[in-house]
């Protein structure tokens, strides 16, 4: 489960590029999510300029916004914080540490920055190299995360 602010833009973003690049691999049983930290956008579909930029890289996006809370929390094995202060907000909303936490751009090396960018309030160059840090850390997370 992938997690950010909105659930809007990053997360929905990353939850619509991983099940592409896992049904194109084949592989078979891995459920993907995404939430927000916080409420506003809950019910809505992904940001329309997202929505946008992922179709002409060929990724649909159709998940609607859904608020993170405790029983998501534990009801995964695998949570993505896409930036720091959502990995601290994901801690809060848990109430203590969660073992199964990590952050999203720990699977990219060290010439990537260490959080995924807000790209709510600026312009499409940033929904742009949102999916260019999702494109290049999905098949970092599928062969770690997910293959034997
Ligand atoms: P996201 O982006 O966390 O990537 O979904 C945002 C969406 C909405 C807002 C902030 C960030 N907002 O302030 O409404």
């Amino acid at each position: 489960m992938f997690v950010c602010l909105g659930n809007i833009c990053r997360s929905p973003a990353a939850e619509g590029v991983m099940k592409s690049m896992v049904a194109a691999q084949g592989l078979a049983g891995i459920e993907v999510d995404s939430a927000g930290t916080a409420s506003y956008h809950i019910g809505k579909l992904p940001d329309a300029r997202m929505v946008s930029a992922a179709a002409k890289r060929g990724y649909t996006l159709s998940s609607k916004a859904k608020a993170l809370n405790k029983e998501l929390i534990w009801g995964r094995e695998l949570i993505l914080a896409m930036d720091k202060d959502n990995f601290e907000a994901i801690q809060k909303i848990a109430g203590c540490e969660v073992p199964h936490l990590k952050p999203f751009c720990e699977f990219l090396d060290t010439n990537w920055p260490r959080d995924v960018p807000d790209p709510y309030y600026g312009g499409e160059a940033g929904f742009e190299y949102v999916l260019d840090m999702i494109e290049a850390t999905i098949p970092e997370i599928i062969v770690n995360c997910f293959r034997n």
